[in-house]
């Protein structure tokens, strides 16, 4: 049967992207950012996943005030990444898991979450900059991503917006989804966005290091407290975009020490743990949890 065995957190920012694209990396703003991640690249080489299960939010990008899906699962082929205003990221075209995605989505709504099935969706920031900090600088044509992956669009943008319990509750059913696919194979989740930042208003630029701390010791240890967190205090601690935290706590919740929404099984092994501020109006967080045990 398939196992989830990692959940990889990181944030994601399109200036990332771009200092990636335009061959900054190693300037002195950006230096003490992607150094952070140079475990991460090891590790994702050493530890390779068959599938990763990539929990992002899209940005106004595939979706529109047009249609506003709250879980969004993507069960195409591939997904070319969108163009957000300066042409689409010179990055592979992200190969799809239609099988495992499917099967995802039919035991996810036979589980009573409402899911909107993606057969076409251009990617934007939100998925392709986790998987540039996560895999290294690839050529467009000649390089894959390691590895297919299944896209899955959380409302954060516009409210109402899922809650963190909510979005717990969902990583278990997917949890449960994963190991009920009748093949052996590897999966990550993954959870993005966040940390503190708002981008806009009297607050914008707003930061809050302690409180992310606080937030990233909870999730790791108390993740059934974490996730008890409400809306107000994401965005009154952690700025309006800050609450695109709460996907994190989808991948949380599908971790193996996790059972009937809470945390009595083995906990996992923190393999990483960063933290820097700031990139571009961001906070950057990134964790990667290794399942202790297959139970
Ligand atoms: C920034 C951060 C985001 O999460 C985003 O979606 C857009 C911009 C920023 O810090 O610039
Ligand atoms: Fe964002």
């Amino acid at each position: 049967m398939a196992r989830i065995t990692a959940s990889v957190y990181t944030s994601h920012v399109p200036a990332i992207g771009a200092a990636m694209d335009l061959g900054k990396t190693q300037e002195d703003y950006w230096k003490s950012v992607f150094a952070g991640y140079d475990f991460s690249k090891q590790w994702m080489k050493d530890n390779k996943p068959d599938v990763i299960f990539l929990v992002f939010n899209d940005h106004a990008t595939a979706f529109s005030s047009d249609l506003i899906p709250t879980f969004a699962i993507g069960t195409a082929a591939e997904y070319q990444p969108a163009d957000e205003g300066w042409g689409p990221r010179p990055v592979p075209v992200v190969k799809g898991h239609p099988e495992l995605a499917s099967h995802i989505a039919q035991s996810v709504i036979q589980q009573d979450f409402d899911l909107t099935i993606v057969n076409k969706m251009d990617v934007d920031h939100g998925l392709t900059v986790p998987l540039s900090l996560m895999c290294g600088p690839l050529d467009p044509i000649k390089d894959a991503w390691p590895c297919p992956v299944i896209p899955f669009a959380v409302n954060v943008v516009q409210y109402p917006v899922p809650s963190g319990q909510r979005c717990f509750n969902l990583g278990q059913a997917i949890r449960k989804a994963v190991e009920s696919y009748d093949e052996d194979i590897n999966v990550h989740i993954w959870g993005t966005g966040g940390m503190s930042h708002q981008l806009q208003g009297a607050r914008a630029g707003l930061i809050n290091r302690e409180w992310d701390n606080a937030w990233l010791d909870q999730l790791i240890q108390d993740p059934a407290a974490c996730a008890a967190t409400p809306h107000i205090n994401y965005v009154r601690e952690a700025g309006s975009e800050g609450i695109e935290m709460v996907m994190w706590l989808i991948a949380r919740g599908a971790m193996n020490d996790i059972k009937d929404g809470k945390a009595t099984g083995p906990a996992p092994q923190l393999r990483h743990r960063f933290y820097h501020v700031p990139a571009s109006n961001t906070a950057v967080g990134h964790v990667i949890l290794e399942n202790s045990s297959s139970t």
